[in-house]
């Protein structure tokens, strides 16, 4: 591990806390700040020390902090957002734009200011449209902004499928594209268990029961818990922040900034992408089928929706 790595997360709440310990476990940092609210600082210091006591069990060096001063996360390679507040049950993705618009705003006016060389992964929801609004109010190339959620979307996709298979999760290879809602694609080209197609495996009938699953995905465990998922979260993004810190050219589902790629410019969406050094590094496009290609339009039609109103809420 790199000893000058530093990641500042921005928002010290489920996915923060769980953020920090990914890192520091596996040593992806040498520094992680705790970002939060003044309300919250003196939380978000307790979760630091409590996660720094932590290290000294697992015998890790990772400095955590807890702070709600911006000047705190200046230097950081990576700023992982997740400020905002999160659904409750009954709550679709799209009725958090109003609370968390100003919350990404001030967030992005910061970042701005405080962390100018940063690459940023921003997870708060809705995702699409919070990803969408920190890139245009820095107006930091698109290299640097990507949102999580196809990683997410992938994951519980490989679960369902790898649980009806009765297979290991580790063979299952899924890519799930589009926004991050109830218009997500599977891909099912890219969709094999070890190389075999998935549909050798189960029926037509269980796979769309599994893709409707994986839809609602996030749902299914805000209506158990009351709060939204964020274990699974916060290694999705882990694994973004570790092939941009490594170097790793991995492809991985990420909401990026369209520029004509799949026919559609201007918006973020969910599509692979090579995570690298360079950030961002391409858009890589695959092959799709007719009905993916219409699944596409529909999902794309829906972002556009959202984004719509944040341009229009000022
Ligand atoms: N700057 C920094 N932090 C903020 C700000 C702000 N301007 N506004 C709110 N926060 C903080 C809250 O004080 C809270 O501690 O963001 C934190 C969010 O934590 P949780 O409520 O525990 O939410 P979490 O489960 O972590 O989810 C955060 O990610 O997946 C999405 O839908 C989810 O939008 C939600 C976000």
């Amino acid at each position: 591990m790199s000893k000058q790595r530093k990641i500042s997360l921005i928002g010290a709440g489920n996915i923060g806390g769980e953020l920090a310990a990914q890192i520091a476990r596996t040593q992806l940092a040498s520094e992680v700040v705790l970002f939060d609210i003044p309300v919250k600082e003196e939380f978000a210091k307790g979760k630091a020390l409590d996660l720094e006591q932590n290290g000294a069990i697992n015998c890790h060096d990772c400095r955590i902090i807890g702070s709600s001063n911006w000047a705190d996360c200046a230097g950081s390679d990576v700023l992982i957002i997740t400020a905002g507040i999160p659904r409750k049950p009954g709550q679709d993705r799209k009725d958090l734009v109003a609370t968390n618009l100003p919350i990404i705003r001030n967030v992005a006016d910061n970042a701005k200011e405080h962390c100018p060389g940063a690459l940023v992964i921003v997870i708060s929801n809705p995702l699409d449209a919070m990803v969408y609004e920190f890139q245009r109010r820095t107006e930091w190339p698109r290299e640097r902004v990507v949102g999580m959620a196809g990683v997410l979307d992938s994951a519980r996709f490989r679960l369902f499928l790898a649980r009806q298979a009765n297979a290991s999760v580790k063979d299952v290879r899924a890519m799930v594209l589009g926004g991050h809602g109830d218009t997500m694609v599977p891909v099912m080209s890219a969709c094999t268990i070890n190389g075999i197609a998935a549909t050798e495996f189960m029926s037509a009938e269980q796979l769309d029961a599994i893709i409707a699953r994986t839809r609602k995905g996030g749902g299914e465990i805000v209506g158990l818990m009351g709060t939204s998922a964020y274990y699974a979260p916060a290694s999705s993004a882990v694994s973004m922040a570790a092939a941009y810190l490594n170097d790793e050219k991995r492809i991985l589902p990420c909401a990026a900034l369209l520029q004509g790629e799949y026919g559609y410019e201007g918006f973020f969406m969910g599509v692979p992408c090579i995570i690298g050094g360079g950030g961002m590094e391409k858009v890589v496009e695959i092959s799709l089928n007719d009905d993916e290609k219409t699944m596409l339009e529909t999902s794309a039609n829906a972002v556009k929706g959202i984004v719509d109103i944040v341009n229009a809420t000022t």
